[in-house]
């Protein structure tokens, strides 16, 4: 992260406070959803919990690793920065689905949808990284948006099951799972 640092330090600590507070409510979806999961008599769903709870602790090993950054660089990982109030305000309707509605398949849609920024988000910093040379950091970036496009992959395959099952009404089972 140094050369990218040495750029503007500030910002790129408001970069990482950004993804920061994204993984964060990303830990917060999945384990408020694998809470859900865990109830549901639906033997389909219950067989996702395990994958579930590997994605949800990878989005907490990108947390842990962002506030390492943030701190080698000498700054707040709880101070909140521009990006990381912007970051917050777009994701509040994607939390207030999943804290408030019970219906399964609309929180993996909310899901899907932080998913995909997340994913977004992270194949930024690997091009950030590359236009200004940091290698280090790119090889860093790399790994974790391979991560985020697994979660993306999966989730979505799920939402196009439940749609299926919406579209045929009747309770087909979840096949891709
Ligand atoms: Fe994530
Ligand atoms: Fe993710």
């Amino acid at each position: 992260m140094r050369k990218l640092a040495e750029t503007n330090v500030g910002r790129v600590i408001d970069l990482l406070n950004e993804r920061l507070v994204f993984e964060r409510t990303g830990v917060r979806l999945y384990d408020r959803m694998l809470l859900r999961m865990q109830l549901t008599e639906d033997g389909e769903i219950q067989r996702m919990v395990d994958r579930m709870r590997r994605y949800r602790d990878e989005e907490h090993e990108h947390e842990v690793w962002l506030e390492d950054q943030i701190r080698d660089l000498h700054g707040d990982d709880r101070m909140p920065t521009e990006k990381s109030v912007l970051v917050l305000a777009e994701t509040q309707g994607i939390e207030r689905v999943v804290q408030r509605d019970p219906r399964l398949q609309h929180d993996f849609h909310a899901l899907l949808t932080a998913e995909l920024a997340d994913a977004a988000g992270w194949d930024l910093l690997v091009r950030i990284a590359e236009d200004f040379g940091d290698r280090e950091a790119g090889r860093e970036f790399k790994e974790r948006h391979r991560q985020e496009q697994e979660h993306v992959l999966f989730v979505s395959k799920v939402v196009e099951q439940f749609l299926k099952r919406e579209l045929q009404d009747q309770p087909t089972p979840l096949t891709y799972l």
